[in-house]
C-alpha cells in the first residue's frame, strides 16, 4: 500500500492530556513508558499522532529515535536532538550566554554535557533545557523512541541521569515542565529503566501501548483497493493472528493485487492464504536463524526465553538447565557449559539479533515474540 497512515487521534489526545497533566498525585511527571512488540506502529504513532497533538496542545516537542542510527551513541543522539531544537530559538542563546558565559554567536559549537558543571563550551543539559523552557514559556515534551538503547552505553546512561536532573529542575515551579515519553519493544528491557532506585526513571508508569484495532482494519479494508471488498471482522481475526503487524496485511494485499488471474469471488480466500503465508514466512525467517545455532547457543536462548525476567545467565541453575537441554537436543555433544563458553554463546546470540545486553550484563530476548515462537515450536518443553 501507499505511505498512508491511519491516524489515532483519540489515543493521541488522551495520551497528550495525561502527559501534560500537572497536579497532585500525577505520576506521569516522572515520564511515561510505552511498551509494544516490534512492528506494531509505535514510531508511526509517536511521529504522526502524538508529536503533532502535543505541539497543538502548546508543548515544544523533541523527538529522537535511538535506533535511527545504530552506529551513533544513544547519548549523542539525544544531545543532538536537543541541540537542534535549541538552535531554533534565538533567545535561548542569549539566556545561556548570560547564565553560562557561552559565546553567543557559537550555538552550533555548544556541546551538551551530561554533568552538572557548565564550563567553557559545554553546557549542562539541565541548563540548556531550562533556558529553552524559559524562552518558550511552555512545557517541553521529549519523545525517546527505542529508549532501552540508552542503557547499552556509558554516554546513554549518563544522558538518562542528566535527563532526570533536568526533569526535576524543569518540573519545579520556576519553569514550565519537562515531560518524557519513551517507547520500547520489550517490556523487560524498558522495565530496567524504571525498576531500580538507581535508574533515572524510577517509578515512571509503564503501560502497554495498545495495538491498532478494528477501526484500523476497517480503514484498511476500505482503502486497500482489491477487486472485491474484504470483510472487516474476518480481516481483524487475521490481524490478531499476525500479532497486529500492519506490514503483514499490506504485503498480503500486494500479493493478491498482483495475481491478475484471480476472480473477484476468490479474493477473500486468497487474502486469507496470503496473510497466513506472510505469518509463516516471518516465523520461518526467525526459525532459520534459530535452527542454525550451536547446541550451546540454542540451549542458552531456550533457557533465557523460559526463565524470562528471572534469567541469570551464570548461576548454577542456569548452567544445569543448559546442560540438560544440550543432552536432549545433541546427545553426542561433549561440551560442558561454563562461564566463558556461555559468555561466548551470549555474544553470538547478540550478533544474530536474538538477544540484547544491557550495559551491566543483564540479558533479555531482543524480541519477546521469539519466546512465543520457541514455545509453540516445542523448544521450551521441559524447561
Ligand atoms: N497507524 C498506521 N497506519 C498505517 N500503517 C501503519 C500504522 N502504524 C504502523 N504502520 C505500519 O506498520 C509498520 C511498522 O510501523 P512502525 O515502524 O511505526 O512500528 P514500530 O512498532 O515502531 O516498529 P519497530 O519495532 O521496528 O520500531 C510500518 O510499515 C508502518 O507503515
Ligand atoms: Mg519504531
Amino acid at each position: 500500500m501507499s505511505m498512508s497512515v491511519f491516524h489515532r487521534s483519540a489515543l493521541a489526545e488522551k495520551m497528550a492530556q495525561q502527559v501534560l497533566a500537572t497536579g497532585v498525585g500525577v505520576s506521569s511527571s516522572s515520564g511515561l513508558f510505552l511498551a509494544a512488540p516490534r512492528r506494531t506502529g509505535k514510531s508511526t504513532f509517536m511521529r504522526e499522532d502524538l508529536r503533532p497533538t502535543l505541539s497543538k496542545a502548546g508543548a515544544v516537542v523533541i523527538y529522537v529515535d535511538l535506533w535511527a542510527n545504530k552506529q551513533a551513541d544513544p547519548g549523542d543522539l539525544i544531545a543532538s536532538a536537543i541541540r537542534d531544537e535549541l538552535s531554533k530559538h534565538d533567545g535561548v542563546v542569549k539566556r545561556l550566554s548570560k547564565s553560562a558565559g557561552i559565546d553567543k554567536v557559537n550555538l552550533a559549537g555548544i556541546g551538551i554535557s551530561w554533568s552538572h558543571a557548565s564550563l567553557g563550551k559545554d553546557v549542562a543539559l539541565s541548563a540548556a533545557l531550562a533556558a529553552l523552557s524559559d524562552e518558550v514559556k511552555a512545557p517541553i515534551a521529549l519523545l525517546i523512541d527505542e529508549a532501552q538503547h540508552a542503557i547499552t552505553t556509558d554516554a546513554g546512561f549518563a544522558a538518562l541521569f542528566a535527563l532526570k536532573a533536568a526533569r526535576d529542575e524543569l518540573n519545579s515551579s520556576a519553569h514550565f515542565g519537562l515531560r518524557i515519553v519513551a517507547t520500547g519493544s520489550n517490556r523487560d528491557k524498558l522495565a530496567m529503566l524504571r525498576n531500580s532506585k538507581d535508574q533515572a526513571f524510577f517509578g515512571a508508569p509503564l503501560v502497554a501501548f495498545p495495538p491498532l484495532g478494528k477501526d484500523y482494519v476497517a480503514w484498511f479494508c476500505e482503502g486497500v483497493g482489491l477487486s472485491a471488498q474484504l470483510e472487516v471482522d474476518m480481516v481483524y481475526r487475521l490481524f490478531e493472528q499476525a500479532a497486529f503487524r500492519p506490514e503483514l496485511l499490506a504485503a498480503a494485499a500486494d500479493h493478491v493485487r498482483f495475481d491478475f488471474a484471480l476472480e473477484s469471488n476468490m479474493v477473500s480466500e486468497a487474502f486469507v492464504k496470503a496473510v497466513q503465508g506472510q505469518i509463516e514466512m516471518a516465523d520461518a525467517q526467525t526459525m532459520r536463524v534459530i535452527d542454525a545455532l550451536t547446541p550451546l547457543q540454542s540451549s542458552v536462548l531456550r533457557v533465557m526465553a523460559a526463565k524470562a525476567e528471572k534469567y541469570a545467565p551464570f548461576d548454577e541453575a542456569a548452567m544445569n538447565s543448559y546442560a540438560a537441554v544440550i543432552k536432549k537436543i545433541a546427545p553426542a555433544e561433549t561440551l560442558v557449559p561454563d562461564v566463558s563458553n556461555v559468555q561466548q554463546a551470549l555474544a553470538a546470540l547478540q550478533d544474530k539479533g536474538l538477544v540484547w545486553r544491557e550495559k551491566r550484563g543483564v540479558y533479555a530476548l531482543e524480541e519477546s515474540t521469539t519466546a512465543e515462537l520457541l514455545r509453540s515450536s516445542g523448544f521450551l518443553d521441559g524447561l
